[in-house]
């Protein structure tokens, strides 16, 4: 495949190692998807350990997917439904209408997919969602932290589907604010996923309550020191190994006491990336917490370890 034929304005096409479509952004200068391939990637860190059997015969799933891209998220979910289906109740947050309009441009992303779920990615595209009760989804566009709050605020989910650009390209949706916004959506025993490994994510997901777990990686992927969190609301039954997690390892806990984990912050919701980024680094300088590179130089031999 050329990425010519699927270039817009600041987005590259490339298929990824999985052969699975993608895409790559100029203005956050990263990739949607890691080297795994994006097919690959969305089974192993977002329907993998959803454990959507927990859903069989269950009146209904309520899933919110933040930064939507290209649909992959939710369409691995969508295509794993335990039998009987669950209703599902869907909401998705997104700033930009181009990449599911390109991925669905492409033959080789619509053959991924059933045609069921082909329909709800166009009811995407087309209608901002479907109505087919009792299923229901409603696509949000623009920035993610006002939109957030457009949900109603009763609506509570099981699963929380969180693949924004890494925290140093689009800090925004990793702040402390941020994270604790969606960790109080989560119902009880509700699970939020995400490949990143963060030390600041993760603390500012501990801090909201949150029981935290390491993700294992996709079939592929570089196998380093973790490959996402999956971080759980109490109230539920999560056993400390399952599909696609296991426990922290003591590098892990460790890390969550050293300057990397000091949070992005947001407190009024509308900084730029370069604003939260300056911000962090005077806290950075100034807290009392273990330089991050004492803390990778103690590790230095464990898997492929690498800070981000
Ligand atoms: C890593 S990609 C998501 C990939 C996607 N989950 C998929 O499966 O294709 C990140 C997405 O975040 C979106 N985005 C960036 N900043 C945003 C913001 N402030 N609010 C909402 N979406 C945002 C980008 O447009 C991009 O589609």
């Amino acid at each position: 495949m050329t990425g010519s034929a699927a270039d817009a304005d600041g987005l590259r096409a490339y298929p990824t190692a999985d052969g699975s479509f993608s895409l790559e952004s100029e203005r956050f200068g990263e990739p949607f998807h890691n080297s795994a391939g994006a097919l690959n990637e969305a089974r192993a860190k977002f329907s993998r350990p959803a454990e959507l059997n927990r859903f069989c015969a269950a009146d209904r799933l309520r899933i919110l997917d933040v930064c939507v891209g290209l649909g992959y998220n939710t369409a691995v979910i969508l295509e794993n439904l335990p039998e009987p289906t669950p209703a599902v109740q869907w909401w998705g947050l997104e700033l930009d209408r181009r990449p599911l309009d390109l991925a669905l441009e492409q033959p080789t992303f619509r053959g991924l997919w059933r045609a069921d779920v082909l329909e709800r990615l166009e009811g995407i595209q087309a209608n901002d969602g479907w109505s087919d009760p009792p299923n229901i989804g409603h696509q949000l566009w623009g920035d993610a932290r006002t939109a957030l709050a457009r949900i109603p605020d009763q609506q509570r989910f099981d699963l929380i589907l969180q693949d924004a650009f890494s925290p140093q390209r689009c800090p925004e949706l990793w702040t402390e604010e941020f994270l604790a916004g969606l960790s109080a959506r989560l119902a009880p025993g509700g699970r939020l996923l995400t490949y990143s490994r963060s030390a600041a994510v993760r603390a500012s997901l501990q801090r909201a309550g949150l029981q935290l777990y390491s993700l294992l990686p996709a079939p592929g992927e570089r196998v380093g020191w973790s490959s996402g969190t999956m971080a759980v609301q109490p109230g539920g039954s999560c056993t400390a190994e399952g599909p696609g997690w296991r426990p922290f390892s003591p590098m892990e806990k460790e890390h969550l006491f050293t300057r990397a984990a000091v949070p992005f912050r947001d407190p009024d919701g509308e900084a730029s990336s370069s604003e939260i980024l300056e911000k962090r680094v005077l806290e950075q300088q100034a807290c009392g917490l273990e330089p991050t590179n004492a803390w990778q130089r103690r590790w230095r031999g464990d898997a492929a370890l690498q800070s981000r």
